[in-house]
């Protein structure tokens, strides 16, 4: 099959690159030029886990191409999918459709012969009919179809979903286009993918529900965890203990500083103004909305707490700033609101991420950055663990203590075992786990005398 995609960000190059290992022709489309420059000399715009040498291979083997100019890449295609962004409009909160409609407006340009268009954008209901009002009116004549595919890969391991995902999901009205479809993912149906076909609109609010229902998960366990710091409980084995049923599962229930990333946000909030344009409001999302706001800076406050009450004149010391490992996004990161609360309580904040320091730096005025996680310990009064990468689970704690100007590890991802940690001398604090010496520590002499107890 001739495909065409057009965005080639996170979604549409994995997509792209994965369609194109599969046997199609890919030709990959993407307005920014830098973007289509850095790919065409092999440099990828993003960080992705094994992308670059799925690029090249394919690439290499000629079924993998980069252009800025989509009109011979729209008339020779078979299935033209629209992968650009769809973030929060300024103001309401409601999915920005500006870039899916000017996509769908060039595309319509350059249609030549039956072709499928098909958003893999997450896109609010109703917007596959007016993708196709918009091609219809610009280009009448046009043989085309407008289906529906949302995308379910997860950022670091987006190869991997894209070629075995749990399913896929196409919405289509006509059964051409669902031919078209099911030829395209044929590779991944005989590898046993289900496939699921449905209409469009509902394969549109399909994407909306599932994210909506992550989000919720990830909030719950965070307010557990909360309810478990109250109560001297362990949300760890709460989270395992009913996470072991299988009606619930036990994934996405790892408590945290809340959930990020450039779609749980954006895609919560536009389920929610959406619900509420149509008369039902989703009144258990505009709360998991409101909670994961919240949540965010109380972390700040959280670290605020386990350095005595005061971060005036400190140095916070922030590992991990991507909103999830094996990613170089920043989009609403909690790091974001975390610095920014320690900056807006007079403190000092250093960070490093192994990969998202670039994407960073415009995003965090006034923090320092560090070349490896001892560097940006050095001298701290406080070491925050915000994102879990791999490089941050096996820490030397002694040569951090001794790096640091008061030993105070604040680990919002429960990575580490506060037994363990406590021996190195550290007043330790972590997410929904019993309180410990120097953890809630109200004032700064507590945490002194915490510190100072836990000496080995
Ligand atoms: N990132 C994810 O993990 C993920 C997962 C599932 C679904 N999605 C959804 O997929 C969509 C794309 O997300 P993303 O993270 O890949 O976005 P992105 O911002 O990384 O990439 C979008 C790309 O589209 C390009 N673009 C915009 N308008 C264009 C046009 N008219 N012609 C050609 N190129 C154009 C931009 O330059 C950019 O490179 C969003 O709707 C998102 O919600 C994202």
């Amino acid at each position: 099959m001739n495909i065409t995609m057009v965005g080639s960000g996170y979604v549409g190059l994995v997509s792209g690159a994965c369609f194109a290992d599969f046997g199609h022709s890919v030709v990959c489309v993407d307005s920014n030029r830098g973007r289509i420059e850095a790919l065409k000399a092999g440099r990828m715009p993003i960080y992705e886990p094994g992308l670059e040498a799925l690029v090249a291979e394919n690439v290499r083997q000629d079924r993998l191409s980069f252009v800025t100019d989509l009109d011979a890449a729209v008339a020779q295609a078979d299935a033209v999918f629209i992968a650009v962004g769809t973030p929060s409009r300024r103001g309401d909160g409601f999915a920005d459709l500006s870039f899916v409609y000017a996509a769908a407006r060039e595309i319509a340009g350059a249609l030549s012969g039956f072709t499928v268009v098909v958003t893999k954008s997450t896109v609010p209901v109703g917007t596959g009919d007016e993708v196709e009002r918009i091609i219809r009116e610009a280009n009448p004549t046009a043989e085309f179809a407008v289906a529906s595919n949302p995308e379910f890969l997860r950022e670091g391991a987006a190869i991997a979903d894209f070629k075995r995902p749990d399913r896929i999901v196409v919405g289509a009205e006509e059964a051409r286009a669902e031919a078209v479809m099911r030829e395209v993912y044929r590779p991944l149906y005989l590898n046993q993918a289900p496939i699921m076909v449905t209409s469009r609109r509902t394969a549109e609010l399909t994407k909306y529900a599932a994210n909506a229902f992550l989000a919720a998960k990830i909030t719950f366990i965070n307010e557990i965890a909360d309810l478990c710091e109250a109560v001297g409980a362990d949300v760890q084995a709460v989270a395992r203990g009913i996470g072991l049923d299988n009606r619930i599962g036990s994934k996405f229930l790892h408590a945290g500083p809340g959930y990020g990333g450039s779609c749980f946000p954006k895609d919560t909030l536009a389920l929610v103004k959406t619900a509420q344009d149509a008369g039902t409001p989703l009144r258990l999302v505009e709360t998991v909305v409101a909670v994961n706001d919240q949540r965010k800076r109380a972390m700040a406050r959280k670290v605020i707490k386990a350095c005595g009450g005061s971060v005036r004149g400190r140095t916070v010391a922030l590992l991990g700033l991507t909103f999830k490992p094996n990613t170089d996004d920043m989009r609403d990161a909690p790091s974001l609101a975390i610095a920014a609360g320690l900056q807006d309580a007079g403190a000092m904040v250093r960070a490093y991420d192994p990969e998202g320091m670039e994407q960073a730096r415009p995003l965090l005025p006034g923090v320092a950055f560090a070349e490896d996680a001892y560097h940006c310990a050095e001298g701290a009064d406080a070491l925050v663990l915000v994102t879990e990468w791999d490089a941050f689970r096996a820490l030397d704690l002694a040569r951090l203590h001794a790096a640091m100007q008061r030993p105070v590890l604040v680990d919002l991802r429960n990575v580490y075992r506060a037994d363990d940690v406590r021996s190195h001398g550290f007043a330790y604090s972590s997410i929904g786990r019993p309180t410990g010496p120097g953890e809630g520590a109200e004032t700064l002499q507590a945490v002194e005398d915490a510190v100072a107890a836990a000496d080995p």
